[in-house]
């Protein structure tokens, strides 16, 4: 039995609209994560409004933590370090965050840990519920391994969310290489303009996934862009006005459109790209998997045919659980960790950086 005393992380996240805090232990097990989710707020404008986002999180900031450490049964005592995201995000947003668990780590006299967004998300996916501890997670179609490795197997991953698209080749827990990016639109950003298009709302991305499954993906042909002279890299803006140019060409001629065929053909077309586009950089870099990361993993056709092609290329597939794709404090706590046992530490002099770089 392992008699070491496990490495406990409260990872602290507002670099959008979701107010959230989660324990984990060792980088891997979630022991409380608490969301407070602003979406509701936000919908009635359509989209983020970065002041309001600000002011919910100043509002829900102390109770999100106070509740992550109930639900863990814990006390600040039981805690090793803060881990907070201080980029890339809104400013103001990301120095609520940051400011508070400044001052949690002075307060407490707990070392504090700067955690960038996107590497957060990507080790998302070495999370596990401390129920589903050796257990395969039931929503998601891979199978979430119990035990890490205890080598590092270097794997490709696709980060999609509303403010990113990447496809970055990660070589250790804080070694980071992008290999393709977006010239133009996030993945995300797409969803959700193309639902706004199709009078679904904010946030688009779930609404185009459901409305989806009922239409056909071969109706309407949207193009599958590639860039310059890069296989890895993506555009969206292209497909995302092919969209908006088809619905007020039909409604010019008259015509009722069938949103569910719509909305169907678009994912396709955004999913066709981003599984090609990985897993062609993960055969030319000659790593064994993928795996996916971010809002957008949540799409339930992305997770479906990723898995799908990479079994049919011969790489193994995973993904984070559901909950843990959009904005959570589990994995900010898990990136942190890794950060940590390599002795980084952030000073308070640490700042909110809007557009942090990956792997920095
Ligand atoms: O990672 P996330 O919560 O926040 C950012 O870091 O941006 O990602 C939010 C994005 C939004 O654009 C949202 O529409 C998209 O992820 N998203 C989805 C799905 N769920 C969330 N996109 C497609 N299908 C989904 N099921
Ligand atoms: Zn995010």
């Amino acid at each position: 039995m392992d008699e070491r005393k496990k490495t406990i992380i409260l990872g602290i996240e507002t670099s959008c609209d979701e107010t959230a805090a989660a324990v984990v232990a060792d980088g891997r097990e979630v022991i409380s994560n608490v969301i407070y989710t602003q979406i509701p707020t936000h919908t009635l404008y359509g989209g983020v409004v970065p002041e309001i986002a600000s002011r919910e999180h100043v509002l829900k900031i102390n109770q999100v933590i106070k509740k992550a450490l109930e639900d863990a049964k814990m006390t600040w005592d039981d805690i090793d370090a803060v881990a907070v995201t201080y980029g890339p995000g809104l400013v103001g947003p990301l120095l609520i965050g940051v400011s508070t668990a400044k001052a949690l780590a002075y307060a407490k006299g707990i070392p504090l840990v700067g955690v960038n967004h996107i590497e957060g998300h990507i080790s998302a996916n070495y999370l596990v519920d401390s129920e589903s501890i050796g257990t395969v997670l039931s929503d998601s179609p891979s199978e979430q391994v119990s035990e890490e490795p205890s080598q590092f197997e270097p794997y490709m991953c696709l980060v999609a969310s509303g403010g990113h698209s990447h496809i970055v080749r990660v070589d250790d827990y804080t070694k980071y290489t992008i290999i393709g990016r977006t010239h133009d639109d996030a993945a995300g950003e797409a969803f959700d303009k193309v639902a706004r298009a199709l009078g679904l709302g904010y946030p688009g991305g779930p609404k185009v996934d459901k409305l989806a499954r009922e239409g056909n993906p071969g109706a309407i042909s949207f193009p599958r862009a590639t860039v310059g002279d890069s296989p890895y890299d993506f555009s969206f803006s292209g497909i995302k006005s092919a969209v908006l140019n088809y619905l007020n060409g039909a409604e010019m001629k008259g015509q009722e459109v069938n949103k569910a065929d719509v909305a169907a053909s678009f994912q396709q077309a955004v999913v066709d790209v981003l599984c090609d586009h990985t897993i062609k950089a993960a055969i030319d870099n000659n790593v064994k998997s993928v795996a996916l990361a971010g809002g957008v993993a949540a799409n339930s056709l992305l997770r479906d045919t990723m898995k799908e092609r990479a079994e049919a290329s011969g790489l193994t597939f995973r993904c984070p659980k559901l909950i843990y794709c959009t904005d959570n404090g589990a994995m900010i706590a898990a990136a942190g960790y890794h950060e940590f046992v390599e002795g980084r530490r952030a000073d308070l002099y640490l700042n909110a950086i809007p557009n942090l770089k990956i792997g920095m």
